[in-house]
Formats: structure tokens, C-alpha cells, sequence
């Protein structure tokens, strides 16, 4: 009977062996821009043995995602995308606390992301918000560029702005926010209503607006500066502009999801996409934000933060669940339901 036992304990220790081999597997969420999400992957199978699953999905379709799996959780990790949107999730209880061992090597600015939100979020990049526009239309048009965000209500540019939908991306989200602390909220509304007319159409992806002004499809898009540099890097006719009156700026960051499958799978992407090295490849992929590793090596081409007026972008409030939720209630009753 004895022998019995072990024999069947040997089979069912080989059985869940060799399952665990076979869960060798990653269900990765990624937010920032496509190529470099395949890059990471590419780069993350060659150097482990796990499969990662990827799908590329905007900061605030991530969030929506976290929130439609919360109690079968189909996400192990959450890779960029918008600060905000990962302060979200964390408050409202889809994100795990997870220390990382790397986060002695990040810059304070992304540490201090991770404690904002109790550890379940850090800081994986950062990047300033402003515009780019073609400098091509803007001749052939007689436009005059705008420099400021009051600029951008000028009749002379009908139908030449593109912006994203806050309730998708977490580019558009920051963009509101921006406004809401530079000007107030009641103003910033009105300001979004006024520019309205001048806007052609609102994406779903927050860098789509400014991929359509490289290539003559709109004037001018509302974007991350790094998302108007990647256009102008790859030779289209994009000037990127920082607005005169000040703009807010994104963490970029990364959560564990709460209940995942294969949480050492994610620790393993986590840890290792902190690291210098990996961090310091996102211009090959045409990312040009700024890295979280302190010794990782800023793109040439990024914006430089210190050169650029910024406000003090408050993220607990805007990270806020209840504040993010309202101020999109708002943005659509008001300004996309126009
Ligand atoms: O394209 C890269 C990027 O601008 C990131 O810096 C940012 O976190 C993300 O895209 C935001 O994308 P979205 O606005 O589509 O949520």
C-alpha cells in the first residue's frame, strides 16, 4: 500500500511537473506604441523560457479591461501607458503590490509612482505633452503654428486638429487634466468646447493624431512630444511643439494584476523590463520618452524635460478613481457627445 502511495505520488508530482512546464506563459497588456511592445516581447522570449501573449490596448482600454476581468483575472501584467489610468486600478483593487528588487535603480519620479499607490504601480517612462504639426500644410496653408494652447482656438485651423478620446487613451486623458489644473475646470471644458470646431476627429490611440499629421491626413495633432519626435525622426515634415503656457507630463508605468495566473512569469517581464539596458533600446524601437532605470541611456531625440515649462501634474488626484471617472462623465456629456 505504502509503495502504492509513492508510486501514485510520483505520477501525480510528474503530472503537475510537467503542466507547470506547459504554463510557461505570460498574458501581457501593452500600452505604449505597437513596435515597441513587440520588441519587448521578441527580446523577453529570447532571453526566458515563457510565451508571452500580448495585445496592445490604450491606457483606458487596459483599465476597462482590468475592470471587466476583476473576478476572473485574464491579465498577469500591465505594461505603460498613462500614470493615471495604473493609479486607477490600483486604488479601485485590480493591481497587486509587488516590490521589485529593481526599484533601487529607478529615478525618484518613478518611485515615487510606486508609493503613491501603496507599491502596485511604478514608473516605467516618462514624457511631456504638447503637439506636432505638418509643416508642409501649415506653409501651403498660410497657417500661422500655434505656441500656446490658446492658439489652438484660431478659426484659421478648422477641421486641422486631431486628439484622441479621453475614455481610450491615456494621452487624451492627460491632455484634459493638463487643462483642468492650468486653467480650472469650468474653463477647461469651455476651452475643449470651443476647440471642438476646430477638431476633424477623436482617435481611439492617443499617438494616432500626430501618425495622421506626418502623413498630410490632418494639420496638427495633440500628443505626447516623444509621439511627434518618433514622426520627425522618421523624416515626415512634423514640427513638435512645446505649449507656452505649460503642459503636463505622463509616468509611464506597469502593474501586476491581482489574482494573475502565472505571477512569476510577470515578476520575471517585471524585474527584467526595469533593467538598463532594456530600457535604453526603446529609440530602436522609434520610443523616445525618457527611461525609469537612472542608469539607462536617454534617447538623443527625447524632449528634454528640463527644457520644457511643466506644471506640477498632480497624480494622486487625477489618478483619482472617482476624479478620473467624473472628468470623463463630463468630456462626454459635454464635449464628445457634441
Ligand atoms: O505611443 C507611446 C505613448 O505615447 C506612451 O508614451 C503612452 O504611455 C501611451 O502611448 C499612451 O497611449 P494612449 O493614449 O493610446 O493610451
Amino acid at each position: 500500500m505504502k509503495t502504492l502511495k509513492i508510486a501514485l505520488l510520483g505520477a501525480a508530482s510528474t503530472v503537475t511537473l510537467a503542466a507547470a512546464a506547459g504554463a510557461q506563459e505570460l498574458n501581457l497588456i501593452c500600452s505604449a506604441d505597437v513596435v515597441i511592445c513587440e520588441l519587448l516581447v521578441e527580446e523577453f522570449e529570447k532571453a526566458h523560457d515563457i510565451d508571452v501573449n500580448m495585445v496592445r490596448l490604450s491606457s483606458g482600454e487596459a483599465y476597462a479591461k482590468l475592470r471587466a476581468e476583476a473576478r476572473n483575472p485574464q491579465t498577469d501584467l500591465w505594461w505603460g501607458g498613462t500614470g493615471d489610468p495604473h493609479l486607477q486600478a490600483a486604488s479601485d483593487g485590480l493591481t497587486a503590490e509587488y516590490k521589485s528588487p529593481m526599484l533601487e535603480e529607478l529615478q525618484d519620479w518613478a518611485v515615487r509612482q510606486a508609493e503613491l499607490s501603496g507599491f502596485k504601480t511604478v514608473g516605467v517612462y516618462s514624457g511631456a505633452l504638447g503637439w506636432g504639426y505638418n509643416t508642409e500644410i501649415f506653409d501651403s496653408k498660410g497657417i500661422t503654428p500655434p505656441k500656446c494652447w490658446a492658439d489652438l482656438l484660431d478659426p484659421s485651423l478648422a477641421g486641422e486638429i486631431q486628439i484622441a478620446d479621453p475614455n481610450s487613451s491615456g494621452t487624451a486623458y492627460t491632455t484634459l487634466a493638463t487643462l483642468v489644473q492650468l486653467m480650472g475646470e469650468d474653463e477647461a471644458f469651455e476651452f475643449l468646447k470651443k476647440m471642438d470646431a476646430n477638431v476633424s476627429q477623436y482617435t481611439k490611440s492617443g499617438s494616432a493624431p500626430v501618425k495622421a499629421a506626418a502623413r498630410g491626413e490632418t494639420g496638427l495633432g495633440i500628443v505626447f512630444m516623444h509621439d511627434a519626435v518618433a514622426q520627425a525622426e522618421a523624416g515626415f515634415p512634423v514640427q513638435v511643439v512645446a505649449p507656452c503656457e505649460g503642459t503636463g507630463y505622463e509616468i509611464g508605468s506597469m502593474s501586476m494584476v491581482e489574482g494573475a495566473q502565472n505571477e512569476d512569469e510577470a515578476k520575471a517581464f517585471y524585474d527584467w523590463v526595469l533593467g538598463a539596458d532594456i530600457q535604453s533600446m526603446m529609440p530602436e524601437a522609434g520610443s523616445y520618452q525618457i527611461p525609469s532605470n537612472a542608469n539607462a541611456t536617454p534617447p538623443e531625440a527625447a524632449p528634454k524635460l528640463d527644457d520644457i515649462k511643466l506644471i506640477d501634474y498632480d497624480f494622486a488626484q487625477y489618478g483619482d478613481s472617482d476624479r478620473r471617472s467624473g472628468l470623463l462623465s463630463r468630456w462626454d456629456s459635454e464635449v464628445g457627445g457634441q
